[in-house]
Order: structure tokens, then sequence, then C-alpha cells
């Protein structure tokens, strides 16, 4: 007797017909590429914990931002570096902050390249955190909620006035997207969408990024204002605020510890779900490939194609530039 192939792997067998079945597909229009941007000409330095990545400097990030749009990425994504840190975190929105001034290039070389900005303090603030921080009623600093507000609609404005074509507020404080939305429309910027961080959970995998960023918090942990990755549904509240409020696309950060929350949400609301394959993500991967141990190309792929079929359309990734060119 011969053994039996049942139906399911009737289908299997012939490769064409595999291609033709296949449910899911991640395409290089569902990629955006995080850069990091620091003041000066001519940088180009790799960030140790996040191999292939680089702090660049506006014009060397144009060259970057160039061969990223020949190479079909539809979107990067600008967090910024700057010189001087302040308790107020000022250069998130002086005028000639360098996230404004790399916008302006970038949208200049690259008029087609979708540019989004992040939008938050911790980069930008001496003490780490990603709002104004000022002690609570037990006398111990913390993030205040309000006082951050202002400072983020002045970020995105000054984002939104240098050229940008999305604001991405990550900062995680109540309330943020309906001021933003208001403030954004009074200056003439109702077309501007927002895409809001809004399940974004409070992670060890961002560690590689907050060396890429020079970020980490001085004091405490995020934990008063980024979420508790034991909770599903304040995820989904969370995500209802910030619809509720005006976001035009919703972000779940991390990806693949929160497939779940991404299927949830892409089940649930009628908008394009983004995920961030965040830094951890990419650097343990990475640093396995590196020793030899697994094939980065198969498993970021197989990554990017899981966070896809969890239900996400867009996904923040350090591999877009890699797929762009796997994809080929
Ligand atoms: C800023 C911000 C962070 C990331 C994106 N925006 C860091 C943080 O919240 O600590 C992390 C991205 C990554 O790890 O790749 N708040």
């Amino acid at each position: 007797m011969n053994f039996p192939i049942t139906r399911l792997r009737r289908m299997r067998r012939n490769a064409t017909l595999r291609r033709m079945v296949r449910e899911t597909t991640v395409s290089v229009d569902d990629l955006i590429m995080p850069l990091f941007v620091r003041p000066g000409s001519g940088i180009k330095n790799e960030i140790k914990s996040m191999p292939g990545n680089f702090q660049w400097s506006p014009d060397t990030l144009e060259e970057e931002a160039r061969e990223l749009e020949g190479l079909g990425v539809p979107a990067i994504i600008l967090f910024g570096i700057p010189d001087h840190k302040d308790a107020v975190g000022s250069q998130a929105y002086a005028a000639d902050a360098v996230v404004c001034r790399t916008i302006e290039r970038v949208k200049k070389a690259c008029p087609s390249l979708c540019v989004i900005t992040d939008v938050c303090l911790c980069e930008y603030t001496d003490h780490g955190h990603c709002g104004f921080v000022a002690n609570n009623r037990d006398g111990n600093p913390d993030v205040d909620n309000d006082r951050t507000l202002e400072l983020l609609v002045k970020e995105s404005l000054a984002h939104a006035r240098a050229g940008a074509d999305m604001v991405a507020p990550s900062d995680m404080m109540d309330g943020r997207i309906s001021e933003i939305r208001v403030a954004l429309d009074d200056e003439g910027f109702d077309d501007l969408p927002i895409m809001a961080y809004s399940a974004k959970f409070a992670s060890a995998f961002y560690g590689p990024f907050r060396d890429a960023a020079e970020s980490p918090p001085q004091f405490g942990d995020r934990s008063s204002y980024q979420m508790d990755p034991a909770n599903l549904h304040e995820a989904m509240r969370e995500i209802e605020l910030d619809v509720e409020e005006g976001a035009d696309i919703v972000m779940v950060k991390p990806a693949l510890p929160y497939l779940d929350v991404i299927r949830w949400a892409a089940d649930t609301y009628d908008l394009p779900i983004a995920a961030y394959n965040v830094s951890g993500e990419f650097s343990m991967l990475k640093a396995a490939a590196m020793n030899g141990w697994i094939d980065e190309k198969r498993a970021a792929m197989e990554s990017l194609l899981s966070i896809k079929r969890a239900g996400a359309k867009l996904i923040l990734t350090y591999w877009a530039k890699d797929m762009a060119k796997w994809l080929a």
C-alpha cells in the first residue's frame, strides 16, 4: 500500500501551485525604513548594537534616502539625535532642529519618498524620558502628561512646517492624538495624516534603539506611560482612544511578541494597522546570523511575513532596505 497523500499535501507538491495559493505576501510597498540623524556633515557611524544601521548627518542621510527611493522603498521614518539635550527637549521643536533640516533636504531630493517623523521627546531630553518631568504628588519625579502635550504639539508642527508627509507620535501620553490633530488643522495641515504608536509596550526589545538614539532613561523606566506586556484588553482600549481622537493609522509595537494584539486590532478596526519590528527583534536575528546560527534572509522574511499574516499592512523594519533587494 502506498502512503496516502492528503489533499493538503497534494497542494504543496507543485511549486507553482504553492505560489498561487499563498495567502500572504510581503511587498516592498509595506515597508518603512527607520533612519537616525544627527547634526553635522559626512557622518556615517555604524550603530554597534544594530549592525548595518547608522547614525547619519543630513547630507549622508539624503544619499541613503536616494538609494532607498531607487530600490522602491516607499517610506522612511526619521529619529533625531541632537547635539544638545535639556529638560524640555527644545531641540525637538526648534526651527533649525536636525529632523526639520533633514526633511527639507530629503523632500527636495526624493519628492516621491514618504517622509514620516517620530514625534517624541526622549531623544531630546537630558533625563531621557518621553515628556516633561515634574515631581508627582508623592514627591517623586514623573512624566507630566498634560505639560508634555504642549511640547509634542510644537514638535509635530515643526515637522509639518518642514514638509513631513506624516507624523508618528510615539510618546504614549494620553490625549496627544486629538491635541496634535487640532493644532495641525488650525495651521492648515488638515491633510497631514497621523500614524499613532497606539499600543506601545514597555519592552526590553527597545534596548538596541536606545543605544542608537542615545536615549536611555536616566532614572526609572517607562512603565508609567508605556503598556504592561501582560495586557491585551488594555491595548485595545489604547487603540480605540487613538482611533476616536483621529489617528489615521494605528501601530502595535513591538511586533513579533505581540502578534495577538495585531490580529485583534486588524479584526476590530477598519484602519490600516502598522507594526514596528523593533531594534531588539532585528538585533537578535542579526547576532545569530553573524554567528552562523541562523539564515538571516530566511528568518527576516519569515518574521515580516508573520507580521503581515497577523494583520499588519505596514511594517517599520530595519530590514526594509535588504528586503527591497531580496524582493527585487
Ligand atoms: C521613542 C521611540 C522608541 C522606539 C521608537 N520610538 C524608544 C523607546 O520608547 O524607548 C523604539 C524603536 C526600536 O526599538 O526599534 N519613544
